[in-house]
């Protein structure tokens, strides 16, 4: 009889990338300890001071092009060669580790940095350049309305249908380095717990969602999930 091979969502956050030295956001160097959502994260503010969000978003992009993927991204790109089933990425990182690792299926849910989206028609704009009020799209033309690519405070994830899906399909369901705090990401270990899947949470410490996992792996990223691809590969091979 053939065998079934149960398709894996992995749902990462800033703790997968923390190892490439990027910070998080709520750890006590985190982002949001040194500046307010309110002035670099809402829709309100980037058209309050349209200048300053895009000076925030371009500082960024100089960071997150110079970064390397760790031995974290590196184990989800093995386990998405080496495992037969279906291994998809829905990630709450604007970095693109994901992508420089050679993972495939990745679904930025948060947006991506390297991208800009014009207000006017929609038209998503690949550039790791500066993004500035000046920007002209250029599907529409229209200069001034092109903003980053990054899901606001408020605003709509992207690419939700296919995540639910995923959520709903998969049998294994895989947490790495989020705290779970920001919805509606944070709610998605219940769905897949609900639909059957098996969950498991990589983090340094036990989470506020922690209830909701089968099992804690708890430890860096970059030690604990290539150990545990290693094993779960090997267990597959030998049935
Ligand atoms: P947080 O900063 O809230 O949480 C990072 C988590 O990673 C924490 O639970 C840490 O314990 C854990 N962590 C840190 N280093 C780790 C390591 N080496 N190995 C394993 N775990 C580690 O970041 P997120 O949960 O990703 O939104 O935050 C969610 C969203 O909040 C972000 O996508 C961002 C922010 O507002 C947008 O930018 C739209």
């Amino acid at each position: 009889m053939e065998r079934i091979y149960p398709d894996i969502a992995i749902l990462t956050g800033a703790g997968i990338s923390a190892e490439s030295g990027l910070a998080t956001f709520r750890g006590s160097d985190g982002l949001w300890n040194n500046c307010r959502v309110e002035d670099v994260a809402t829709i309100e503010a980037f058209h309050r001071n349209p200048e300053f969000v895009h000076d925030f978003y371009n500082e960024m992009k100089s960071e997150l092009i110079k970064a390397t993927p760790n031995p974290a991204h590196l184990a989800i790109t093995r386990l998405q060669k080496e495992y037969p089933g279906q291994v998809n990425i829905i990630t709450q990182n604007v970095d693109t580790l994901h992508e420089k690792a050679g993972s495939q299926n990745i679904y930025h849910i948060h947006g991506q940095i390297n991208q800009a989206v014009c207000l006017n028609c929609g038209h998503i704009l690949e550039s790791w350049g500066d993004v500035t009020t000046e920007t002209v799209c250029p599907h529409c033309e229209t200069p001034g309305m092109m903003k980053p690519n990054i899901v606001f405070f408020g605003e709509n994830l992207l690419y939700m249908d296919k995540v639910d899906r995923l959520l709903k399909n998969c049998g294994i369901f895989i947490s790495v380095g989020t705290s779970g705090v920001v919805w509606p990401a944070a709610g998605f270990v219940q769905i897949a717990r609900l639909n059957g899947a098996e969950t498991f949470e990589f983090n340094l410490e036990q989470t506020s969602n922690n209830f909701y996992f089968d099992r804690h792996i708890t430890g860096p990223a970059g030690t604990t999930l290539p150990r545990f691809v290693e094993e779960f590969l090997n267990k597959q091979k030998n049935g």
